[in-house]
């Protein structure tokens, strides 16, 4: 038994921010934001509008397009670094909004790793014949960890969800899946600030050390690809499509240019959503299903990499 995606569905908040909106917050440039990072605007939660609201819209489009009823889903995982309060998790808050209670419900925390930790998760659920029905979902409102600010982080983050239906079927589906973890990278990547007696004690905003992240991020993902390519006997030259963690534009280049794969054959959104974190991959991976560059039979790549260090990459046939 193999787990295949059936349907995709991603949301992002009305407003939009621009590069030219961020020269009046913090001394910065588009011509800098553009270069450094590919990002030219981002969209940002209205005041209220919570993790659970992205990923809720999300999922009502995956499950359309999946043609699967909320009632049929056995298992959430939602992918959160940002979820609506401290508990419950966003997967009971979203199966009690969508009226999807089969089963079992629960988030996962791997930061911009998230989705492809989640989907890996899900999938083992479905291969075990514990579930046949998954909505996997990544979904964050980083803008409320950001310092706006701090013009080294704020010009580089985004607000989004996107999901997917994950079923039980007898062809493939996900072919492999492969995750790792290296905690002594802690420092590379954080929101330090601890929930401490009704306050936050500690820097509550996301702090980075931005070049280490990068050689870090380029060096884990060209490696992971290698090695889930090689033990299923591919090479990269059989990969039609990466959809890559949308951290910034010079990581997937970076990437892309390891595996001698052609940019025209990744999935790119990092410019018009900046970094949404764990929604990423599956805001990407909606957009090239519903702009028809996802056919049946391709050969496809998701990666991801975030704080902790975590990282992961899953090779499906789409
Ligand atoms: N506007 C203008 N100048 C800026 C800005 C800004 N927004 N931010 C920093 N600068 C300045 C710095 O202060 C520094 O000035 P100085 O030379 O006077 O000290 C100068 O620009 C160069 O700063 P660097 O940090 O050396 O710039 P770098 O070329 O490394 O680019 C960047 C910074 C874009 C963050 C880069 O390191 C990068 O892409 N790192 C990856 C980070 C990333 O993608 N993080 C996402 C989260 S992790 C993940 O999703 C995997």
């Amino acid at each position: 038994m193999y787990a295949k995606i059936t349907g995709t569905g991603s949301y992002l908040p009305a407003k939009v921010l621009y590069n030219a909106d961020l020269e009046k917050m913090v001394d910065t440039s588009d011509e800098w934001i553009v270069t450094r990072s590919g990002i030219r605007q981002r969209h940002i939660a209205a005041e209220g509008e919570l993790t659970s609201d992205l990923a809720f819209e999300a999922c009502l489009r995956a499950l359309e397009s999946a043609g699967v009823a909320a009632e049929e889903i056995d298992l959430i995982v939602v992918a959160t670094t940002t979820p609506d309060q401290i508990f419950p998790s966003v997967a009971t808050i979203l199966q009690n909004r969508l009226g999807a209670f089969g089963g079992v419900a629960f988030d996962i925390q791997a930061v911009c790793a998230g989705f492809v930790y989640a989907v890996a998760t899900a999938e083992k659920f479905i291969r075990s014949g514990s579930s046949k029905k998954a909505l996997v979902v990544g979904a964050d409102t980083f803008s409320r960890i950001i310092d706006w600010t701090d013009r080294t982080t704020c010009v580089l983050f985004g607000d989004g969800a996107g999901a997917v239906v994950l079923e039980a079927s007898e062809t493939p589906g996900i072919l492999s899946s492969q995750l790792k973890a290296d905690g002594r990278h802690k420092h590379l990547l954080e929101v330090p600030g601890q929930a401490s007696s009704g306050q936050i004690n500690g820097h509550p905003f996301v702090r980075m050390d931005g070049q280490g992240v990068f050689k870090f991020a380029v060096k884990s993902l060209g490696e992971m690809a290698d090695q889930v390519l090689r033990e299923q006997d591919l090479t990269a030259a059989d990969l039609k499509w990466l959809i890559p963690h949308q951290a910034n534009i010079r990581i997937l280049e970076a990437t892309a240019k390891k595996l001698g794969l052609p940019m025209s054959q990744v999935v790119t959104t990092v410019d018009r959503h900046g970094n949404t974190s764990a929604a990423s991959i599956p805001l990407a991976m909606d957009e090239a299903a519903r702009d028809g560059r996802l056919q049946a039979g391709d050969l496809v790549m998701l990666e991801g990499i975030g704080g902790g260090f975590a990282w992961g990459a899953v090779l499906l046939r789409w």
